[in-house]
């Protein structure tokens, strides 16, 4: 979908990643699953950029982490991000989609290879690291450094996440001349994404 509401908000998010360059915490977002139980579950991840020219967010997460099995029993999620220089929050819900290993679609597999290829050679080290939450192992065990043959591919334990989000919250702080703080509510539709201003 690419109307004007979509590109206003992927816009806006893009001005204020600019913006908000010198921090080194503007590329990181809350994101929020909900457990197998009904309970809220939440964490930082980086956001990876926009997947092409779509308005789907990208993240890398491991496999074998609890946020997966959220997934798979609840896929619906929420970013929550909030850019401190020009403060301003964004709450981005939707739908997120997992691509591991083992996906069909061989364009989605490509998507997680370039995914994997933009990642620094210290972030990679992460996947090879023993299981997430289990009893603290050995300090050998947490690889400083991979061979060549590893850092090409991805390994099993690497997963592209994207979010097709629904709706987008944005409040700013600093308003305008007329409003001390402004908010605009983007929503998608069967026809396309719906924009408005609320109280904020
Ligand atoms: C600054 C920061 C950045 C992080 N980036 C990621 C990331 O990109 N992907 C990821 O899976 N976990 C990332 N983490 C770790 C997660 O916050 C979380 O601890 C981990 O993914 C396990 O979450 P889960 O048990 O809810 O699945 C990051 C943590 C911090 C503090």
């Amino acid at each position: 979908m690419n109307d004007s509401a979509s590109v206003a908000w992927r816009a806006l998010i893009q001005a204020a990643l600019h913006r908000n360059r010198s921090d080194p915490g503007a590329r990181y977002i809350q994101l929020a699953t909900v457990d197998p139980q009904g309970h809220p579950r939440n964490r930082t991840v980086v956001f990876r950029g926009f997947l092409g020219n779509s308005e789907r967010i990208l993240m890398a997460v491991d496999s074998r982490s609890e946020k997966i099995h959220h997934i798979a029993h609840r896929p619906q999620a929420q970013i929550c991000w909030y850019f401190c220089k020009t403060r301003e929050q964004f709450r981005i819900a939707g739908t997120l989609e997992t691509i591991a290993a083992d996906h069909p679609d061989p364009q989605a597999l490509k998507q997680r290879l370039q995914l994997w290829q933009q990642i620094s050679e210290k972030g990679r080290l992460l996947w090879f690291w023993p299981e997430p939450k289990a009893p603290l192992a050995p300090s050998e065990a947490f690889v400083q450094e991979l061979s060549p043959e590893q850092a090409i591919l991805p390994p099993d334990t690497f997963v592209a996440l994207l979010l097709d989000p629904m709706e987008v919250d944005h409040l700013q702080l600093k308003g305008d001349q007329v409003y001390p703080q402004l908010r605009t509510l983007y929503e998608r539709c069967k026809s396309g994404w719906q924009q408005r201003q609320v109280n904020p």
